[in-house]
């Protein structure tokens, strides 16, 4: 087996790098290592539109300057206010993608979207909107009215009406998926529906979360899910080219995680291409990492894959796992019991 793993330089398209003081902490661990990111809407206050974008991009860049490579791609949060021409002139400042959340799916979601009322909008012509300057949709396909282990699959059918609905909207992205019933939705539109996968939804399992002791750094929406669906996403990731990585790394302050009410997000960022790899090898997959991470997505996405490569190395000494003791900082996802990583990324 190989020690050394030279890949195209990866993108990550479902990213959380919050604002202010937050930001400033946790986007370098992105902005290091990857070439694109596409930066989620759910901040306080939300990103509505091309000026709130364009403010957004300017902190991000402002705290990204020496990784010049890294460039924020931009998405704008879907809400019942959003217009057509919101939509274009978004699309003109350069926003890429829209994020619909149904109303109260998630962190920051409660000024989303109301799944019955997606008629409406699309014959307020939103969606055509989007359309026409070849945006993608992202979805957090999740109705929280439903029980846990249902609120994906609960969202299918109103997917497939917005499908009929409005047949010019060729690009969806179905975020972060959970089960094995979504993935073989999104596996049935092959080219215009397609799935981001994390590495938590690819690690963990509802055992791993609530089996032993409750651990709150696994806690995120979609929650994880049984061993089947997460062997369902395995699969389709190894053989569906629509099914490409965006890690959903969020970072909350420690004391949000470990309190009694604990904040859904799983934070990733810093242990990213490392957990990855170590997960592929055990997979037997190493070979198809480049194309999970650094291919697929940007395909999906229109762009250009990032010219330049990064290199992993396996090493005999296990990453050493930090331990946050400043509780307004967020803390990495502890690694599984006795689980060891020994892949990093070379200098
Ligand atoms: C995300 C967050 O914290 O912003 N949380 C999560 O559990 N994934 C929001 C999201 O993507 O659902
Ligand atoms: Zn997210």
């Amino acid at each position: 087996m190989s020690n050394q793993l030279s890949i195209t330089r990866p993108d990550d398209w479902h990213l959380h790098v919050r604002q202010g003081e937050m930001l400033k902490q946790v986007v370098g661990n992105s902005a290091r290592y990857f070439g694109r990111a596409l930066i989620m809407p759910n901040t306080v206050p939300p990103i509505l539109n091309g000026s709130d974008a364009l403010e957004y991009q300017a902190e991000i860049l402002q705290a990204t300057q020496q990784w010049p490579q890294f460039q924020p791609v931009m998405s704008i949060k879907l809400t019942m206010n959003t217009t057509a021409q919101m939509i274009c002139e978004a699309a003109e400042a350069g926003v890429k993608a829209v994020k619909l959340y149904p109303t109260g799916a998630t962190t920051n979601s409660q000024d989303g979207v109301e799944l019955s009322r997606l008629k409406e909008m699309a014959e307020n012509l939103v969606f055509d909107a989007m359309a026409d300057y070849k945006m993608v949709l992202c979805i957090h396909a999740e109705q929280p009215s439903q029980s846990v282990f249902d609120r994906e699959p609960y969202v299918i059918p109103f997917i497939e009406a917005l499908l009929a609905w409005v047949p010019r909207l060729k690009r969806i992205v179905i975020e972060h998926v959970s089960t094995a019933k979504m993935a073989q939705f999104v596996a049935s539109w092959p080219g215009r529906v397609a799935a981001t996968v994390t590495a938590h939804h690819l690690y963990l399992t509802i055992e791993d979360l609530l089996g032993e002791e409750l651990k709150p750094h696994y806690f995120c929406k979609p929650i994880v899910k049984t061993q089947r669906d997460q062997d369902s996403i395995w699969w389709y990731l190894k053989n569906n080219s629509n099914f490409f990585f965006g890690s959903d790394s969020a970072p909350h302050a420690q004391d949000a995680k470990e309190a009694c009410s604990c904040s859904a997000g799983v934070y990733t960022a810093p242990m990213m291409l490392p957990l990855l790899a170590h997960m592929f090898e055990q997979h037997d997959m190493l070979d198809l990492l480049e194309t999970f991470v650094a291919h697929r997505g940007a395909d999906f996405y229109n762009f250009e894959r990032n010219p330049d490569t990064i290199t992993l190395v396996r090493s005999d000494e296990p990453m050493i796992e930090s331990e946050e003791s400043d509780r307004n900082t967020p803390r990495q996802m502890p690694l599984r019991k006795d689980d060891r990583i020994y892949w990093h990324v070379a200098d």
